[in-house]
């Protein structure tokens, strides 16, 4: 049987797994993994970052067949600068490169594109690439991509904690009034839910300045697998994991009240 086939299969019998009433509509990725991909290969790191371009086409589609709302992807940390000048060069070029190409496809999708971070220290010619996308797919409804562009989320809380303060001082809102939902209203994710799943490839157990806010209580999936070997099979494998989570936001799983009443042990 060809390889092709034999995913194909695989994706057919893990889909049979998948609850359709339980996806999780906005799933956060850090996708890492590119570098190492390619040095495995005896490549240069470019040849990571393209191939993984290639995977995140692959999941998008995936999310979006599946009936997930919201993909939000990790592209370029604040902390990416510290890179060598070339690979920093190469992928500012590169998220130009293939938006310009891919645009009128995620248009035709539906997909509303959005990038999140602070897009300052980017050349013209792509801020006007980004933001061109931004527009015309802004009344797009059947998806949302989330496209984290020199995003940290230290970075995004500060941003929001000194708008607070600013409304404060011109008597906008009282302080007594700052809560959660105010909070909320002013991240760069406004209007949308937290990811109920983050997953993570290339196996680092950490959340490397990522929506820092959002993933309070998102359910973490981390695969050893590499960003450019990911694929549809690997991220179904990850909702069947979410989906086998017991999700009890500091509460108790299915323990009527009165049962603890009736069987506390004495101190
Ligand atoms: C993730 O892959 C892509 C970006 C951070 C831009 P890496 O480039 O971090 O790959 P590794 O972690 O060095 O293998
Ligand atoms: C996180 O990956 C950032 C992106 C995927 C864009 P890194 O490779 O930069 O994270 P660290 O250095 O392993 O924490
Ligand atoms: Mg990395």
């Amino acid at each position: 049987m060809s390889s092709k086939k034999i995913i194909k299969e695989r994706n057919l019998e893990l889909s049979k797994e998948i609850d359709k009433q339980r996806i999780p509509q906005h799933i956060a990725i850090i996708m890492d993994g590119n570098g190492r991909w390619a040095t495995n290969k005896g490549l240069p790191r470019s040849f990571g970052h393209n191939k993984g371009v290639s995977v995140l086409k692959e999941i998008i589609k995936a999310s979006k067949n599946l009936g997930c709302r919201v993909l939000t992807v990790f592209a370029f940390s604040t902390e990416n600068w510290t890179r060598p000048s070339k690979e920093v060069d190469y992928l500012i070029n590169l998220f130009g490169k293939v938006l310009s190409k891919e645009i009128d496809e995620i248009h035709s999708e539906s997909i509303k594109i959005k990038f999140i971070g602070d897009l300052s220290p980017f050349p013209d010619s792509l801020k006007l690439i980004l933001q061109s996308a931004e527009s015309l797919t802004q009344n797009n409804t059947d998806f949302i991509l989330n496209v984290c562009v020199n995003y940290g989320g230290r970075q995004e809380i500060v941003k929001v904690a000194k708008e607070i303060a600013l409304k404060s001082l011109n008597g906008e809102i009282k302080a007594s009034e700052v809560n959660e939902e105010l909070f909320n209203s002013e991240l760069l994710t406004k209007g949308l839910k937290d990811p109920e799943l983050l997953i993570r490839t290339s196996g680092e157990k950490r959340i490397s300045n990522f929506l820092l806010w959002q993933l309070a209580y998102s359910e973490i999936y981390i695969t050893d697998v590499l960003w450019p070997d990911f694929n549809e099979v690997e991220f179904l494998k990850a909702i069947i994991d979410y989906q086998s989570r017991n999700r009890r936001f500091g509460g108790i799983e299915s323990l009527p009240n009165e049962s603890f009443e009736d069987s506390y042990c004495s101190y």
